[in-house]
């Protein structure tokens, strides 16, 4: 069998066919399927999902490789550094997916502030009895903080949209040095992490996990934001102790928890599913049509020009 790219699965709209049209060697099969460790062998790219990681195992398995092709922006499922001592590109998805994921983690701000899926919830069990002063009452934005870990460009993006809301967006992000960050909308104040918790109301997460990144909300870092504060999650699981967070919501200390994306995903933390004032989605940032195929063309036509 001659495999020239190994797919794990189809990709929204016409790329992955196109590139199959243009190197007919392409094969599709499931990750670490018995025909995917066969072919592994002698591919020279592989296509994978966020949700598929490589090892670098994978790498000495796969001696004609020249190119891995992440279906995402993010690559913390891709050996990056043996990739780049062995000469071999990775593709990713940047740029396409900016919009989509900085709507959905408004999304899920809304939804945790606004307590939309408690409503939801009453509406369709058939207990709502009606409009009440008192009833799940939330929390408003405008005037408030809003703490954005990442100042690239889906944390710019959310900064606009919160600046929409009347909020003040504020930065942190790895290059740590002081200075404004300009969002496109304004100007916002880029601040240590420890000054950026103390003052937000509103935290959101929108920097890539790395080894700078992995814990680094941390129980102590999470005990310095405010009481009430809210976490928006849409980035990766690892950056945020999960259990100090749950913990921080049972005490009534934090004010509520939106979450895209979990440590060790699909599995979830148990806890999560019992703890209070949470919205908890399934991965969902990039998941729009256009989106999914604007990515599959980003990651196709970067495969293409890697293989010639
Ligand atoms: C990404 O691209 O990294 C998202 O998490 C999945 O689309």
């Amino acid at each position: 069998m001659s495999v020239r790219i190994l797919a794990t699965s189809p990709l929204v709209g016409p790329a992955l066919a196109e590139l199959g049209g243009r190197f007919p060697d392409l094969c599709l099969a499931a990750f670490r399927s018995p025909a995917w460790n066969a072919a592994l062998a002698e591919t020279e790219a592989l296509v994978v999902l966020v949700s598929e990681q490589i090892s670098e195992a994978d790498l000495d398995s796969a001696p004609n490789l020249k190119a891995i092709g992440a279906y995402s922006v993010g690559v913390n499922h891709v050996p990056v550094k043996a990739c780049v001592a062995r000469g071999i590109a990775v593709v990713n998805t940047p740029g396409v997916l900016t919009d989509a994921t900085a709507d959905l983690a408004l999304a899920l701000l809304m939804s945790v502030t606004r307590r939309l899926a408690e409503g939801e919830a009453l509406v369709r069990s058939g207990a709502w009895k009606g409009w009440a002063p008192d009833q799940l009452l939330g929390s408003g934005l405008g005037g408030k903080s809003c703490g954005i870990l990442g100042s690239g460009p889906i944390g710019q993006a959310f900064a606009r949209r919160v600046w929409a809301l009347g909020m003040t967006p504020i930065f942190w992000d790895r290059e740590g040095r002081g200075g404004a960050i300009d969002f496109g909308a304004g100007q916002a104040q880029r601040l240590p992490l420890g000054d950026l918790l103390s003052r937000c109301a509103v935290l959101s997460l929108h920097c890539p996990l790395t080894d700078q990144t992995r814990d680094l909300l941390d129980r102590s870092a999470l005990e310095k934001l405010p009481a009430g504060a809210v976490i928006i999650n849409t980035a990766r699981g690892g950056i945020m102790n999960e259990n100090a967070a749950i913990d921080l919501l049972e005490s009534g200390r934090l004010g509520g928890v939106g979450l895209d994306v979990y440590e060790g995903e699909p599995r979830i933390n148990p806890r999560w599913l019992g703890a209070p004032r949470t919205v908890l989605l399934p991965h969902l940032g990039s998941a729009t049509m256009e989106t999914r195929a604007a990515m599959a063309r980003v990651l196709c036509d970067g495969l293409a020009s890697v293989l010639g």
